[in-house]
């Protein structure tokens, strides 16, 4: 990040109100320098959440989210940092610079992207409009025969691209859109000095992001041309690895509370059209991390909605291992051999599609665990108890592994015992007596920690002289880098914005919120040496602690040393 925009950020951070920016999501109440309220990121009923109005940082002593407005934002509407921004700009009337992030790496303006939006958004129109023409008619027949009404198709934008070679290229240009840019944006093909149209003959569906812009197009074949879908390529502003289909529509429904993740455009459509909410389609790619990070944004759980046959099954599998990874819960629907959701829903109904079982991922590998043996055969039996097994490593709540495990048990006749030992949990990791219950996140803290915190909150308060504290003081390197920007009066909000490490950045939190703090200077300045004194005769104590450890194996001589050293070491605890 180059030090103009670092200096930009600044400003914007300066220009808008946190509290004002958070009091929009949540009831706050002011209590001396801080605001607080009931913590929007976790369940609570007494508030832990606080809002910084000094330091203009917020932070939850519940579950220890925190940051700048920015980061709010960001983990508020669960956008990209660039994304946070842009809002934040619009809001505090500051217009993002251009060579700051915001440019990507690909050279292309702000302003030739806008131009490519609006190309796709006149094609997209001209070929919604051609299918009511005799041009579109085959188009539009085939969009009937596929059980939709005229409502459906204008719902989708859904159109015909005209069946010549240029019929596209020369409307767009004919309105004054270059070839160059045409092109650019995969609209049109240019060889031999000529330029044919990208998509000809087919049935189109608009891609749309969620702020409403044209990003691509599918387009289906009619007959059996070849591919039966041709995708937008690549362009500065689609990739297929990053988009969905349909997001414009369920970036509407958050209150759906998940994501319906089909494969195709007319499972789309067709779910939709009987009313189901919160459908979205990969674009003719397996489900990436980059979508997976879409889809969290939207909603806490997706249903994966995959063909009920074995390649809809094998890529459900998949999905779920790129879910999983990305944290985000995800329940599978299995749909009767053959079929996919399309067919479902015509032969079915919502209600129908509402009646299909959801099973929880486990349940669902397990399930798939089953294929291709036959559990009548004793060796079968064995080997899908092993696959099971393996699945139920994975579970780390006790409570649900224990579900798992007995219904396994019954299935396969093996103790419970055993597809633990199995499992390689050893026994008493029984669920009978959960263990209280414990933030995965909270930092675990010591009297030393507890001291650093301190003394990062003092310099950050500005509440005791910068030379009483060296570096040397933090054990702890997140903590060391945050004092060293401190003591050097360098940005640390820009630092602590971008910082990835989650962990670390939640020990950088903690500390520069961690309270109570003296009023007075002369309180702050004692509760500062005290804080030191914590630190150096800790780091006295480990280090006589090690000698003592190695004193057994020494030599006389060295012995002698190190009773030395011992007593030196406890001389400087006194002061
Ligand atoms: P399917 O072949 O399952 O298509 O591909 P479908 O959705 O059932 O289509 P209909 O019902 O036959 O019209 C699923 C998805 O895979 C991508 C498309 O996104 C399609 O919706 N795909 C498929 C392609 O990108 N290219 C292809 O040639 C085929
Ligand atoms: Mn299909």
């Amino acid at each position: 990040m180059d030090g103009s925009f670092q200096a930009w950020l600044d400003e914007l951070r300066n220009r808008v109100s946190l509290e004002e920016v958070v009091s929009e999501y949540v009831p706050l109440k002011q209590k001396g320098r801080r605001y607080w309220g009931c913590c929007p990121f976790h369940n609570e009923k007494t508030p832990s959440f606080s809002v910084d109005t000094e330091a203009q940082m917020y932070y939850c002593f519940g579950c220890h989210k925190g940051g700048t407005v920015i980061n709010f934002v960001m983990d508020m509407e669960r956008m990209p940092f660039m994304d946070a921004v842009r809002l934040l700009a619009e809001r505090a009337h500051m217009e993002v610079p251009v060579s700051g992030r915001g440019e990507r790496r690909d050279g292309v303006s702000r302003d030739e992207r806008d131009r490519m939006y609006d190309a796709n958004r006149q094609a997209a129109r001209y070929f919604h409009t051609l299918l009511w023409t005799d041009e579109g008619a085959e188009a539009l027949n085939y969009l009937y025969g596929r059980g939709l009404n005229d409502k459906d198709i204008r719902r989708f934008g859904l159109g015909a691209s005209p069946k010549g070679w240029d019929g596209l290229y020369r409307h767009l240009t004919e309105q004054g859109f270059e070839p160059e840019l045409l092109e650019k944006v995969g609209l049109i093909v240019r060889r031999d000095g000529r330029a044919f149209d990208m998509f000809r003959g087919r049935a189109i569906f608009p891609i749309i992001d969620a702020r409403g812009r044209v990003l691509g197009f599918g387009g289906r074949a009619m007959g059996d041309a070849q591919p039966k879908y041709l995708n937008t390529a690549e362009t500065p502003i689609f990739n297929k690895r990053n988009g969905l289909y349909a997001l414009n529509m369920a970036a509407k429904e958050r209150s759906v509370g998940h994501l319906v993740l089909v494969e195709g455009y007319m499972d789309t459509v067709s779910l939709r059209k009987h009313g189901v909410q919160g459908v979205v389609a990969t674009l003719g790619t397996a489900l990436t991390q980059e979508q997976a990070k879409l889809m969290k944004r939207y909603a806490p759980e997706i249903w994966i909605s995959y063909d009920g046959d074995p390649p809809g099954q094998k890529a459900a599998l998949r999905a779920l291992d790129i879910l999983d990874a990305e944290g985000l819960p995800a329940k599978v629907i299995d749909y009767p051999a053959g079929m996919d959701p399309d067919d479902f829903v015509k032969a079915n109904g919502l209600q129908g599609f509402e009646n299909l079982t959801r099973y929880d991922s486990t349940t669902y590998r397990m399930l798939r665990a089953r294929d291709g043996l036959n559990l009548d055969i004793q060796d079968d039996m064995t080997q899908y108890a092993l696959k099971c097994c393996r699945i139920l490593k994975n579970v780390k709540n006790p409570v649900e592994l224990e579900n798992h495990l007995r219904r396994l048990s019954n299935e396969t006749g093996y103790d419970r015992e055993i597809l633990l030992r199995q499992i390689g949990v050893s026994a008493p990791a029984q669920a009978e007596t959960p263990r209280r219950l414990r933030r995965p996140d909270a930092p675990q803290e010591n009297s030393e920690d507890k001291a650093e915190q301190a003394l990062i909150a003092l310099l950050a308060r500005g509440r005791i002289p910068t030379d009483m504290v060296a570096l040397s003081d933090f054990a702890d390197p997140t903590r060391a880098e945050l004092a060293r920007r401190l003591l050097a009066g360098e940005d640390y909000q820009g630092w602590l914005e971008t910082l990835e490490d989650e962990q670390a950045r939640t020990r950088a939190l903690a500390a520069l919120n961690y309270r109570p703090l003296p009023a007075e200077r002369e309180e702050a300045a004692r509760m500062a040496e005290d804080c030191l004194r914590t630190i150096r005769e800790n780091r006295a104590d480990s280090r006589a602690e090690e000698i003592t450890q190695s004193i057994g194996a020494a030599t006389h001589e060295q012995k002698i040393a190190m009773y030395q050293q011992i007593m030196a070491l406890n001389e400087e605890r006194i002061d």
